[in-house]
Formats: C-alpha cells, structure tokens, sequence
C-alpha cells in the first residue's frame, strides 16, 4: 500500500504524529510516498498514493467552538477522486467535532474517507500506534 501524508502543524505535535504513523505503516511494508504540508502538497506523491492521511490540530476554546486549524488548506487541496482517505487531528483536551469537519470537507475532494481518529498530544506514541492498527485493519478488510 501506498501512503501519502498531508499535514497542518503549529508546534510540531501533528507534524511528529504524522512521522509517527508513518514509520508504523512503514514497518508493516507500507510505502510513504510523501509527507508534505498541506499548504504546499506534494502533488506528485498525491497522485502515486493508494491512501492520503490528512492531519491538522484543534482550534477552539478549549471546551467549546473546537474546529480543524485550517479547513481552508483542506479545500483548497487538488481532488482526491479515485483515492482512499483517513483524517486525524492532536488536540490537547477536546477535540469536539473536528473530526467531522475534517471527514465533510476531504470527502469534498472526491476521496472515500474510511476513517479518522483524535490524537491527544501527550499520547502520541500510544495513539499514533492505535491509528496505524485501525488503518491496516481497515484496509485489509475493504
Ligand atoms: C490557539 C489554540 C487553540 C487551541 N484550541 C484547542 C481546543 O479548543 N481544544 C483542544 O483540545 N486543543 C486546543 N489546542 C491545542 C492544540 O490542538 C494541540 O496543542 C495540538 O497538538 C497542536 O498541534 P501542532 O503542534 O501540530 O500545532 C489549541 C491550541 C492553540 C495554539
């Protein structure tokens, strides 16, 4: 399987979770065929990828009015007709409704999103490892 990552980062948390997922595919034979910003995709890894994992982090205030940071760079990014999709987002006490947000606007593109999961910023490992176990799970039974 091939995997493309496209990620919003801040502080670093979304950008390692990003890493992260990518060396735990990597080492069940999965191929990363980029890890780009979303505001600067790599277009070509896009295109040459089976499945493209889309991750931001959350804005709100905390406990309320929680949303993807920079849904605008979702949008804007090129169709992902034909492709699989997973959203994931790091947030630091309540990610709301992120995730929905995030699976509304990716399947916007023209992907099928199979999925999508909040990732607490101060259990990176614990949840990236989480995340990559669904995601074979998942693709190996669609
Ligand atoms: C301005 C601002 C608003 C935030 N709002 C929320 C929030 O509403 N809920 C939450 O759980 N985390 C919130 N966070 C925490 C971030 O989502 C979290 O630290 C995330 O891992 C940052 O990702 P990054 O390091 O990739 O930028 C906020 C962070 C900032 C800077």
């Amino acid at each position: 399987m091939k995997a493309a990552l496209l990620v919003e980062s801040l502080t670093g948390n979304t950008w390692r979770a990003a890493e992260m997922i990518a060396g735990n595919v990597q080492q069940e034979g999965w191929q990363i065929t980029g890890l780009s910003p979303m505001r600067r995709p790599d277009h070509a890894s896009i295109q040459s990828a089976d499945v493209v994992l889309i991750g931001t982090w959350v804005h709100g205030a905390f406990i309320i009015g929680q949303a993807p940071w920079g849904i605008g760079a979702i949008t804007a990014l090129p169709s992902l007709a034909g492709k699989k999709a997973v959203t994931f987002c790091t947030f630091a006490l309540n990610p709301g409704r992120t995730l929905g947000a995030m699976d509304k606007a990716v399947t916007g593109l023209g992907a099928d999103v199979i999925g999508g999961m909040a990732l607490h910023r101060s259990k990176l490992a614990g949840h990236t490892e989480e995340f990559a176990a669904r995601l074979l799970g998942a693709l190996a039974s669609a």
